[in-house]
């Protein structure tokens, strides 16, 4: 097994306040309800962000608590990684709003753009970035307000999204510790991209008039092609990362993988030979929110003790693009 060269030293959550039930879709005039919902996703409610609860606000709520936890101020800080499909604004990033907010000065700032992969390429990227001996700490943020990105009158995608954001300190391992990320896999296939995207509102379709009333800057989804390719997907990063970290399905104590639905996760566990039991779900309880999803379990996770020194977990990521990921961390 590798030394590893980065170790997960605290983690955080910025989870808004609002919470939306299944139920409460019918107020909007869907012809949906919680039963389909439920028994489809596993969702049950999510939290909506408002107006002030931005992108980055909830990004540093997440990244202030794994600082404290961790025990890093400001000014340690070599790099903010901010993986998001939502940012505040399209230029600059809203990385270098987080650096501000906090207050970060000596760090280099810049968001990651892989969709609900986001935050398993974002601690990839931090990983390279101590290996390569230009960062000794990162921040790696996953933070997203889907609910800007959604379309209200669309019921086959609004239901299934929620906002927030979670956050890890990455700092160099001691030498000779086995603790830090054991393994990392990613990969990509654009000719996909349609399956899951925004047709419009980028460089090539800019908003108009036409735009706005054709409602195609909001998320369109593929569900059923999209459900396929996530479980296949997930499936094979679970094997590449355990390959990777020279580990077997029963070496791992939890699965942590990305929230997009609760039967995704279960055929994903049971492709990797992972019980349910050591399989942490909250999808329940914050719908999809994208590369958010991973550092929001595993903060719950750890603040509830599933996660403790020693533990080996197995992170699992898929999302537009498509993207997908996974990395092996002994905490
Ligand atoms: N309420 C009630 N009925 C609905 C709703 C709703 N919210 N949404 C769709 N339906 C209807 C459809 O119109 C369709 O009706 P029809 O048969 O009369 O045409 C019917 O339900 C079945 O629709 P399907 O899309 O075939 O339903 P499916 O069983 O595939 O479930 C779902 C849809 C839940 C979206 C599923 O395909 C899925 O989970 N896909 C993966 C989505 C996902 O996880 N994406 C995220 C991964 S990537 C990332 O995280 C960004």
């Amino acid at each position: 097994m590798k030394r590893p060269v980065a170790y997960v030293a605290g983690t955080g959550r910025g989870i808004p306040e609002r919470v939306m039930t299944n139920h409460d879709f019918a107020a909007l005039g869907l012809d949906t309800n919680h039963e389909w919902i439920f028994e489809r996703t596993g969702i049950v409610q999510r939290h909506i962000a408002s107006d002030a609860e931005t992108t980055c606000w909830m990004a540093a709520k997440a990244a202030r608590q794994a600082m404290s936890r961790a025990g890093v101020g400001p000014g340690e800080i070599d790099a903010i990684v901010l993986s998001t499909a939502t940012p505040d604004r399209l230029l600059p990033s809203t990385a270098v709003d987080l650096q501000a907010e906090l207050g970060a000065t000596r760090a280099a700032a810049f968001d990651v753009s892989a969709a609900c992969s986001g935050w398993i390429y974002g601690m990839t990227v931090a990983e390279g970035l101590m290996q390569s001996g230009v960062v000794e700490t990162a921040l790696v943020v996953g933070a997203e307000k889907m609910s800007a990105i959604v379309d209200w009158r669309d019921r086959s995608t609004c239901v299934l999204f929620g906002d927030g954001a979670g956050a890890a300190v990455l700092k160099r391992a001691r030498p000779n510790s086995s603790r830090g990320i054991l393994s990392t896999f990613m990969r990509s296939d654009g000719t996909l991209a349609e399956l899951l995207w925004r047709p419009s509102g980028g460089a090539t379709i800019p908003f108009s008039e036409r735009v706005l009333q054709d409602r195609s800057s909001f998320v369109r989804m593929a569900g059923r092609e999209t459900f396929k390719h996530a479980v296949r997907s997930m499936s094979e990063a679970c094997d590449r990362a355990l390959d990777g970290a020279k580990l077997r399905a029963e070496d791992i104590d939890i699965l942590i993988p990305h929230q997009a639905n609760v039967r995704i996760i279960e055929a994903t566990a049971k492709y990797a030979s992972v019980p349910m039991d050591k399989v942490y779900v909250n999808v329940d309880r914050y719908g999809n929110t994208s590369s958010a999803s991973i550092p929001i379990a595993l903060d719950e996770a750890m603040e509830s003790g599933r996660v403790t020194e020693g533990t080996t977990a197995l992170c699992v990521a898929f999302g537009a693009g498509f993207t997908w990921g996974s990395m092996v961390i002994r905490f």
